[in-house]
């Protein structure tokens, strides 16, 4: 899905899937843009061409996703794409900044795969928005202006109507973040300590906070296998927690991760639609609207 930013008629059409769509709607209107589409079109072989029809001589947002990895190519050809059709400057719009988490190379020969990706990026889009990134350090591998927009508003929003009493992050990384939701809800904050032990199982040390009988909610920017918040989950029930809710921005919901939220106890899951899903119900746009409007004029 494409954007003309301000003065120019409307582009292009739908992006393939539904939701997007939906996204491009909402952010179409917050940025006061014309909606247009990127048509891709697959070859018997497999590969991808992103072509796009109409002509442009403005700068334009490219709303796409890097999940799964086959759309990785499809954002490339359709940045591509937009400056065959005539674009200026393209801002590449990315509601899951996929491969975050592989931020540095960890042991000795290992590539570190964010850096290799967001600099192929860059050297096709000029300006990269994204909502609530793993790290914002990885953003730096972008060879241009970046913006990690939150959706926090938008996960508070969803909780408000809960009754929270705290709010819990999983480790000492996400505090901020919770104690951003927190501050929206009126309510405390506290992180637990994690102890990761292999890529599905971690374990959680106890925060200072009493939540006896208490609505608890752990916020955290990705849900993946589920370990850290099925631990969290448990460690907070056996603490007494009479409700304990999950947020987070990502839902990967990678395989076997519905099972260990479920039996952890997990009462209720607010999840945003950066990572499509059917227990998506936060709307992301919002957050990559707020992203765009940061970035300075192009
Ligand atoms: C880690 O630092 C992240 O913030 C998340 O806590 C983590 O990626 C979640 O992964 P999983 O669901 O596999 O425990």
């Amino acid at each position: 899905m494409l954007f003309a930013i301000g003065r120019h008629p409307p582009l292009m059409h739908l992006a393939r899937a539904r939701h997007r769509a939906a996204t491009a709607e909402a952010m179409a209107e917050a940025l006061d843009a014309d909606p247009a589409t990127v048509e891709v079109q697959r070859f018997p072989d497999g590969e991808r061409l992103a072509r796009i029809e109409a002509r442009l001589d403005d700068h334009v947002v490219l709303l796409h996703d890097l999940r799964p990895d086959e759309r990785i190519v499809e954002a490339l050809s359709a940045c591509d794409a937009a400056r065959e059709a005539g674009a200026e400057t393209v801002t590449l719009a990315v509601p899951y900044l996929a491969y975050a988490r592989q931020d540095r190379s960890f042991e000795h020969g290992e590539g570190v795969t964010s850096r290799a990706l967001y600099r192929a990026l860059s050297a096709n889009a000029d300006r990269l928005v994204t909502v609530d990134p793993h790290t914002s350090d990885v953003l730096g591998f972008f060879e241009g202006p970046t913006v990690g927009a939150t959706a926090v508003p938008e996960l508070a929003d969803a909780l408000g109507d809960h009754g929270v009493d705290s709010v819990l992050a999983p480790d000492e990384g996400a505090r901020g973040r919770a104690s951003d939701v927190a501050e929206r809800l009126g309510c405390s904050a506290d992180h637990l300590e994690k102890t990761r032990h292999s890529a599905e199982e971690v374990s959680m040390t106890p925060a200072a906070l009493d939540v006896a009988g208490e609505t608890v909610a752990i916020v955290d920017d990705i849900i993946s296998t589920g370990g850290t918040m099925s631990a969290a989950t448990r460690h907070l029930l056996d603490a007494g927690a009479e409700r304990v809710l999950v947020a987070a921005t990502h839902g990967v919901f990678a395989e076997g991760a519905d099972k260990r939220l479920d039996d952890a106890g997990v009462d209720e899951l607010v999840v945003t639609d950066a990572i499509d899903g059917d227990r998506a119900t936060v709307s992301c746009a919002p957050a990559l609207a707020r992203g765009v409007r940061s970035l300075p004029s192009p």
